[in-house]
């Protein structure tokens, strides 16, 4: 019988890509969107209405997909916003937005979906966090946060649920060009703003790579491998050199110039 997955936030970017390759691969394939009406019905795979900052939504959700298959083999943990500001300037509602999105949502899928894997003594739970997740990026700082914490989530999880025949990967990408250019949002500061030119010079720069960032078909392909492997990996990393060797970068060098080599990065 045919895997069942689901991977939220299929209605653009990584998400869509990855539930198309998934379909072609022979999976049954869910995703989810807030406004499935504004992507005329996606042919490959089945797009249900679910807001994961809505908490109460994620049983129904659940259900809905058991009504018609029984299972969930496959979870990928994928919806996400973008967000960014200075820490001083930034509003805990929004804070906790980035949070309820990047973090406390997927927490609340996994408690879902898990008793389902558990009884079927089989289980695979996908992560997107970030290379973002690694390090601390200067005005990205609560995006970077709900990212490493999802990062930590998965490791413990995987820990936690081994036992139960689920595993948990956590697959952080480096900049690719989806939606989230648009879709990410940036603070609105006033132009008397202490922090003004260099966060708009900065975002600004954002903007451009994005523009000019990878193919998200790589993480499609990337997870297309991952889901037929009998002993997946708990971390893969995947995107421009200069990010991934970032991580180890941090790693083996001495803190002050670490943070030298990101402030030269970033001008400031
Ligand atoms: N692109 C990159 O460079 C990059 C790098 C590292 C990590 N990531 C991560 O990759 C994941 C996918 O991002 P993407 O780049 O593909 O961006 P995207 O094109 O903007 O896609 C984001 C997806 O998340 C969904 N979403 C957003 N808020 C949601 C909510 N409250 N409830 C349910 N779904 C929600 C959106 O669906 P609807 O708007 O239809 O609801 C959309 O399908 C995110 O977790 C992001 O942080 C991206």
């Amino acid at each position: 019988m045919s895997k069942i997955v689901l991977i939220t936030g299929a209605s653009s970017g990584f998400g869509k890509i990855i539930a198309e390759k998934l379909s072609d691969d022979g999976f049954i394939v869910y995703g989810t969107s807030r406004n499935p009406n504004k992507y005329p019905s996606p042919k490959k795979y089945k797009l249900l209405k679910f807001d994961i900052t809505s908490f109460k939504d994620s049983s129904k959700l659940v259900e809905t997909i058991l009504s018609e298959n029984k299972k969930i083999d496959i979870l990928i943990n994928n919806a996400g916003v973008g967000f960014s500001g200075p820490i001083e300037e930034i509003s805990i509602e929004d804070i906790k937005r980035v949070f309820d999105t990047n973090f406390f949502g997927q927490i609340d899928l996994i408690q879902k979906v898990l008793p389902v894997m558990r009884k079927n003594n089989y289980g695979l739970i996908i992560n997107i966090t970030s290379i973002a997740g690694f390090h601390g990026v200067p005005f990205v700082s609560t995006y970077c946060a709900s990212k490493a914490s999802m990062e930590f989530l998965g490791e413990a999880l995987n820990m936690e649920i081994k036992r139960f025949g689920i595993r948990v990967v956590n697959i952080a990408p480096g900049d690719y060009n989806t939606e989230i250019k648009v879709n990410r949002q940036d603070t609105l500061l006033s132009k008397k703003s202490p922090y003004y030119e260099v966060y708009k010079s900065l975002i600004n720069q954002w903007s451009l790579n994005m523009n000019n960032s990878r193919n998200p078909v790589e993480i499609a392909n990337l997870i297309s491998k991952i889901v037929k492997k009998k002993n997946p990996r708990i971390h893969y990393v995947l995107g421009p050199f200069l990010q991934k060797i970032s991580i180890t970068l941090k790693k083996i060098l001495p803190e002050k110039i670490y943070e030298r080599l990101l402030m030269n990065h970033y001008k400031l």
